[in-house]
């Protein structure tokens, strides 16, 4: 790497299929910077030993991708708190010599929401989750402090679901049997997908649109289609919906502001962009 402009990299094993490189190379052209953005596969076995010297790689900082997120949320030096809730990292940079971290999967939830559905708040007192993955606990967190007060998750290993309401408390609750989903979606202002399902044409979380108040809001973090069926069927009901694509791409304006600057914009020209490469990558 040259040491004339910042650079910053993805690290996963393997980088291959990242889309971060295609999102920071947009935005460094787009605001006509000098800097570049590299793939880095590293082996586990090499991880600790890589992030170490980052810096002497030219390296300004990092996005990290399966299956280093937790292994390097242990080498950060000072963490956000929205990594310490989830235990792993997906942005790092360096504030003077301290490396530092924190996940921008629920900010970017969170402003996705914001963008596409921007009267969310006012209609979302009570969410209903699906899934109870990685994404869930970097979604769950994000919507409690935006202030949602009741979050219903049904996931298929109820066991999960039960890990993520012991860790975040009583506004949690777990939905186990068939009628407790149809009363979540009569109640919930929110529903959300965490899922896989959907990908690809991959099944689809179970649905009782029917059953929806008409201010509901419905989002798939799932845009392999950009339309998923969950939310092709929410449309059909009349609800409100937002797409998966935005939470990708603003989860990455956190790490393109620390490590180059700006603040970059999340426009159509940039999802048209992505969404292209996605669909030909997946
Ligand atoms: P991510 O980091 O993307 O959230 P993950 O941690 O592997 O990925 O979680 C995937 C989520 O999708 C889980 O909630 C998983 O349900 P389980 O906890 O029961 O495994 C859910 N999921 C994946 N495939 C599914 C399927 N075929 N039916 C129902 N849920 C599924």
């Amino acid at each position: 790497m040259s040491n004339n402009f910042p650079a910053a990299c993805v690290i996963g094993n393997p980088a291959q299929h990242s889309l971060s490189p295609l999102i920071h190379g947009f935005w460094l052209k787009q605001y006509g910077l000098q800097g570049c953005y590299a793939r880095e596969t590293v082996a586990s076995s090499d991880l600790e030993q890589f992030i170490g010297s980052l810096r002497e790689k030219g390296y300004v900082g990092a996005n990290i991708t399966v299956p280093h997120k937790e292994a390097v949320f242990k080498l950060v030096e000072r963490c956000a708190p929205e990594a310490q809730n989830l235990g792993a990292v997906n942005t790092i940079w360096f504030e003077g010599d301290v490396l530092c971290g924190t996940n921008s999967d629920g900010f970017g939830f969170i402003k996705s929401l914001d963008a596409q559905t921007p009267k969310w708040r006012e209609t979302s007192k009570i969410a209903l989750v699906f899934g109870a993955g990685g994404a869930a606990r970097g979604i769950i967190p994000a919507l409690l402090s935006a202030g949602v007060e009741k979050i219903i998750i049904s996931n298929r290993s109820v066991e999960k679901a039960e890990v993520l309401r012991a860790q975040f408390g009583d506004r949690i609750q777990v939905c186990a049997a068939d009628n407790g989903l149809k009363a979540a979606f009569s109640e919930a202002g929110l529903i959300i997908n965490t899922t896989s399902l959907g990908l690809k044409g991959n099944g689809s979380p179970a649905q009782y649109f029917e059953l929806c108040k008409k201010h509901t809001v419905v989002s798939d973090i799932v845009y392999v289609p950009l339309e998923t069926p969950f939310l092709a069927a929410a449309k059909a009901h009349g609800l409100a919906t937002a797409q998966g694509l935005d939470m990708l791409l603003y989860q990455a304006t956190i790490g393109f502001e620390k490590w180059f600057g700006i603040m970059p914009e999340v426009n159509d020209e940039l999802r048209a962009y992505v969404l292209d490469a996605s669909s030909r990558a997946f």
